[in-house]
């Protein structure tokens, strides 16, 4: 039986924190023995709101390094640059034609990024969903492993499948295939280190509000030090007026290991005093196997280009064969 095929990102704006890590690339390292997998560095989306030139090249460069660093095999994914692989730009023409305004401007994410940009909104940033779901349509992926805030984005993604395929489609021979997307219960909703009531993100500009995964350890030592908690003494789960809480439990079990019951039962009678540590040992002890592979990888840059080619070949075939399908059902005649 072939292998069911997955297909995720993540942009390359700055550093990626705990947030990015847990989840969606920790997952995507779990299941990939499962299925045939496309994890892309997704620099076009990375210049929606304003950008620096000088770095994107250098942090496109280093997420395809932290993929690897953090347990992506070669044996069973490909890695590639969302620009290198032009049929991404194309297919989101095509799809912008048939996706109405009012999906794009309805999108929380679109409202929350807009109002930060006020009057310099582009049109890129009320596009970006359609680019996604380009990426995604592009390899017929099954699954897409993602944290929950791009939930509403896969679903805009099946509306588009399902209006294409309406259109263009035949009822037995759709041409698109329509993804699920893949959210786990714990970490897919990682919040701010200042904040509980705030995911964690990379365009907070406090820098105390995450933890990357490059930051070292004094720095790791010294966010969850200052971080926000509450008075009250016994560490719980699941309470909704102590969200702080919830997530740093929620950090220390994903980063430990260990079971949700275990740490409830080891935590329920401790004070922030006790638990900081434990969570900041957690902390560096998972991130250090990650950081050593990523500096092994960064000194070696010739292999890290071989990779982005290997992967831009991979994806280009399987993406420009997509886009020759959606190109015939719309009507256009291919070049011979
Ligand atoms: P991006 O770059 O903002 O985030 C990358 C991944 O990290 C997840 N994530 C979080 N998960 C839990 N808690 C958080 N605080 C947190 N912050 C971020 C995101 O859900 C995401 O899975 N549009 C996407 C990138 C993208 C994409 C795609 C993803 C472009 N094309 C195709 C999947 C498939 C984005 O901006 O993710």
């Amino acid at each position: 039986m072939t292998k069911q095929r997955v297909l995720s990102g993540v942009q390359p704006t700055g550093n990626l924190h705990l947030g990015n890590y847990l989840g969606a690339i920790r997952n995507w390292v779990e299941g990939q023995h499962q299925y045939d997998n496309f994890f892309c560095v997704v620099d076009l989306h990375a210049i929606t709101v304003p950008h620096h030139p000088a770095t994107l090249a250098s942090d496109t460069y280093t997420i395809a390094a932290l993929y690897l660093a953090c347990g992506i095999d070669l044996a069973y994914s490909t890695i590639f640059v969302q620009s290198h692989v032009s049929a991404h730009a194309e297919l989101a023409w095509l799809l912008n034609c048939i996706t109405p305004l009012n999906w794009l401007t309805d999108m929380i994410q679109f409202k929350e990024k807009a109002v930060k940009q006020g009057e310099n909104v582009s049109v890129g940033l009320l596009d970006y969903p359609v680019l996604m779901a380009a990426d995604i349509l592009l390899y017929d992926a099954d699954k897409v492993p993602v944290g929950e805030d791009q939930k509403q984005h896969i679903e805009l993604t099946r509306d588009i499948v399902n209006r294409l395929n309406h259109q263009y489609g035949k009822p037995d021979q759709p041409v698109l295939k329509s993804p699920q997307p893949l959210i786990r219960a714990d970490g897919a909703r990682i919040m701010s280190l200042t904040d509980g009531t705030k995911k964690m993100s990379k365009s907070d500009p406090s820098d105390m509000s995450r933890i990357n995964l490059l930051d070292s350890p004094e720095v790791i030592q010294n966010k969850i030090k200052k971080c926000k908690t509450d008075p009250v003494r016994g560490l719980v789960f699941g309470d909704p007026d102590r969200p702080e809480c919830n997530n740093l439990l929620t950090l220390y079990m994903l980063l430990s290991g260990k079971s949700k019951e275990d740490v409830a039962e080891e935590c329920k009678d401790m004070g922030w005093g006790q638990f900081k540590p434990l969570l900041t040992e957690a902390a560096i002890a998972h991130l250090k196997p990650i950081q050593d592979k990523y500096h092994e990888i960064m000194n070696e840059k010739g292999y890290l280009e071989s990779v982005l080619r290997d992967g831009r070949e991979k994806a280009s075939e399987i993406a420009n064969e997509t886009l020759c399908r959606v190109k015939l059902a719309l009507g256009y005649s291919l070049p011979t």
